[in-house]
């Protein structure tokens, strides 16, 4: 067992292993909440610095610490002092901490915990004030947890010429890091999906070619094999996983817009050809609801659509309107699908005016990479929160494309390597292969 993740869910407290091994990444539940409670202090301090312990907001952390003292408050409240350095502290919304944290009375009572809370509240000033800085990476009190799943933003347009740039993008710390594999050859408006372990990248167009082949990449091992090809060669293909299947769906072959579909199966490295839809579709997009594969035909100006399976159930929505062009104009409007209800809703429009951008769900939030704005690609990225209602603006990638594919890879076993650098070259060498850095830059437009 190599990491630990801590995962909240609604009602109780659960803490789990992830096996790291390459074949296995589910994630095994190891550790109920009764055993939770019986850690040493020492085991528990142990879980709760790992930059690998998964939670989104370091409340879920200190209140994990109040769950394990309040068991035994009389013998346990003094290690509060161990433990609450463990905590993320500064990476926590100032409310919350100022009127959980600070005001908690074991906090309140521990001579030891005011210069972690003064520490703290410095901390929590300079970043507001400042933003993120590198050396934030190494204060232990505002060090981003490595992410739990990495959002990989796949070749596309860039400068006039399609590109083979892959860079990874860690929400927990906002940092893209450039991964690209320089002997791969560049492609624009193909698909990207994630199953089972691999990362398939489907068809597109080099600007020469319209391509019908298809290839698939190991972001453990970091190796690319070409797999079988399409029935058909698809640029502006829509792609989309369901029941262990890709499908690959309409697309241009260079002389017509397809409206045929077809699925592959990884098992027997297979296409086969499905019910042809009912409308000729290119630049469309298919979304995964309760199971079925539908095409968004009735919104004819949505030129990329979303689809998160595991989204929608969880919050009965799909996000299927976002930018596009209408014929004229590239669009910043968003639009909200609710299948449950079967009624749009219209969410705030996004900062900046896009089309052939990358688009996925990272960490509950709805990512809008690059694209066009109507007069150049961009290197602009935003996400778009649900539970506030509001988009925010995201790092930078470092290259400028449009025509990208984005893709969410989870539970990566090396996810290290993927992620922002936590650490300024000190435990570089734990790693046997780091070939690239953290994009902290702002490249000029
Ligand atoms: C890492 O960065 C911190 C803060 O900027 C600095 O104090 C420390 O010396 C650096 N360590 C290394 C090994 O460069
Ligand atoms: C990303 O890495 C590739 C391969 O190492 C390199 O050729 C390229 O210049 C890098 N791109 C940026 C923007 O740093």
């Amino acid at each position: 067992m190599n990491c630990w993740l801590l995962q909240t869910n609604l009602t109780s407290w659960v803490l789990s292993g992830v096996a790291a091994s390459s074949s296995s990444r589910s994630c095994v539940w190891i550790i109920v909440l009764a055993s939770f409670l019986e850690l040493s202090v020492a085991e528990l301090k142990d879980i709760i610095e790992k930059d690998e312990l998964n939670v989104k907001q370091e409340d879920a952390v200190f209140e994990a610490i109040l769950k394990w003292i309040s068991h035994d408050p009389q013998n346990r409240k003094q290690h509060i002092s161990v433990l609450l350095p463990k905590v993320r502290l500064a990476l926590m919304h100032a409310e919350y901490f100022m009127n959980n944290v600070k005001m908690n009375d074991y906090v309140k009572d521990s001579e030891e915990c005011k210069p972690v809370i003064i520490n703290a509240l410095k901390a929590m000033y300079d970043l507001n004030m400042n933003g993120p800085s590198n050396s934030d990476f190494t204060n232990p009190l505002t060090r981003p947890r490595l992410p739990y799943a990495i959002l990989f933003a796949i070749g596309g347009w860039s400068g006039g010429s399609p590109t083979n740039a892959i860079e990874a993008y860690d929400a927990r710390a906002d940092r893209w890091v450039n991964v690209t594999c320089e002997e791969e050859s560049p492609r624009a408006y193909h698909g990207a999906a994630y199953l089972k372990g691999y990362v398939y990248i489907i068809g597109g167009f080099d600007s020469v070619d319209y391509f019908n082949s298809v290839k698939r990449f190991d972001p453990v091992k970091k190796t690319w094999h070409q797999v079988a090809p399409m029935h058909s060669r698809r640029c502006y293909v829509s792609v989309t996983v369901l029941s262990n299947f890709i499908y690959a769906m309409g697309g241009f072959d260079g002389y017509v817009r397809l409206n045929t579909a077809e699925r592959y199966e990884p098992e027997t490295n297979q296409w086969t050809l499905i019910a042809p839809m009912h409308e000729q579709r290119s630049d469309a997009s298919a979304t995964t609801l309760y199971g079925k594969v539908k095409n968004q035909g009735e919104r004819e100006r949505c030129a990329t659509a979303v689809l998160f399976a595991w989204s929608t159930v969880l919050h009965f929505f799909c996000y299927s309107q976002v930018g596009g062009f209408d014929g004229a104009n590239r669009l910043r409007s968003a639009e909200a699908y609710s299948p449950v209800a079967n009624t749009w809703r219209t969410i705030p429009t996004m900062f900046n005016p896009r089309s052939n951008f990358g688009i996925e769900v990272v960490d509950d939030l709805l990512f809008v990479v690059g694209g066009f704005n109507g007069f150049t690609t961009t290197f602009n990225v935003e996400c778009y929160d649900e539970k506030t209602d509001e988009w925010y603006d995201a790092h930078d990638m470092s290259i400028y494309r449009s025509a990208l594919s984005c893709c969410v890879v989870p539970g990566l076993a090396n996810v290290g390597e993927y992620a922002a650098r936590r650490d300024n070259f000190t435990g570089l060498a734990l790693r046997d292969e780091v070939k690239y850095s953290a994009s902290t830059s702002t490249l000029p437009v």
